[in-house]
């Protein structure tokens, strides 16, 4: 992975190729079924998935466990889509290259927990992967200002970080609205990723403000048909991007 050549700024990454046609629907694995996951991982991809969002959590970042390199590598096996990993832990730059080894093509990291962004995001694109950085609700976007350049992609947050199932929360739709004018404004290449409390009601909302992927955990998998339930999320996204 050191050998990867290096990444000029602002050029895009080796990885960008892995990036899906937006808006692109990135299931949650969050509430999936763990002893069934292969089979989940079929059903969502089959309704429409383009890309899946894996959500790992240090219990210290955020007050919740979650799953770590084995389950990732499990879903590289089960799936050829792209791998979204969401990193909520502290000192994120000690796990990259391994994550990126288990089969991640897209990976973030929290602004509030990596305060040498450069360097963690250079970390992530000589790995080979696409580089993210996520934000919190309540942190503004203005602090991606210097690094907004070099990102694959911005993940905004629409739920505090740590569970799925949780209320989105509104005021995100015009940071995302302000992001896409600045990000468009400056010429960058970097796409919004909106997570949390997504689904069929505000899904084309969260689309039409400027979010290129939409992650949506508990609206795919809640235990029942997360095939079906992926499709009318993923027809939703069509109609958007017809009319966009
Ligand atoms: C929350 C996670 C989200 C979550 C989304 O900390 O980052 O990815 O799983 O789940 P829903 O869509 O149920 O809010
Ligand atoms: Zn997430």
């Amino acid at each position: 992975m050191a050998s990867t050549p290096r990444q000029k700024r602002g050029e895009p990454s080796p990885a960008a190729g892995r990036l899906p046609e937006t808006p692109a629907l990135a299931p949650s694995i969050l509430t999936a079924d763990f002893g069934r996951l292969a089979e989940e991982i079929a059903a969502a991809e089959e309704g429409g998935a383009r890309l899946f969002h894996l959500d790992v959590m240090d219990g210290r970042f955020v007050p919740n466990l979650t799953i770590g390199l084995p389950v990732v590598e499990a879903v590289n096996r089960a799936t050829q889509l792209p791998l979204d990993v969401h990193l909520m832990i502290e000192e994120p730059d000690r796990y990259i290259e391994r994550f990126v080894q288990a089969g991640a093509d897209l990976v973030s990291v929290h602004q509030e927990s990596a305060p040498h962004l450069h360097r963690t995001v250079r970390l992530i694109h000589d790995c080979g992967a696409c580089a993210g950085v996520a934000l919190n609700p309540a942190t503004p976007v203005g602090v991606l200002e210097e690094i907004l350049p070099d990102l694959d992609y911005v993940l905004l947050m629409s739920v505090d970080p740590g569970f799925g199932g949780q209320r989105f929360i509104p005021a995100v739709l015009s940071k995302v609205a302000a992001l896409g004018k600045h990000i468009e404004g400056i010429g960058a290449r970097a796409v919004i990723e909106v997570d949390g409390g997504v689904g069929p009601d505000n899904i084309v909302q969260v689309v039409d403000a400027g979010a290129g992927i939409l992650v949506a955990g508990s609206a795919v998998f809640d235990g029942r048909d997360p095939g079906a339930r992926a499709r009318a999320l993923a027809a939703l996204l069509a109609g958007a991007r017809r009319r966009g």
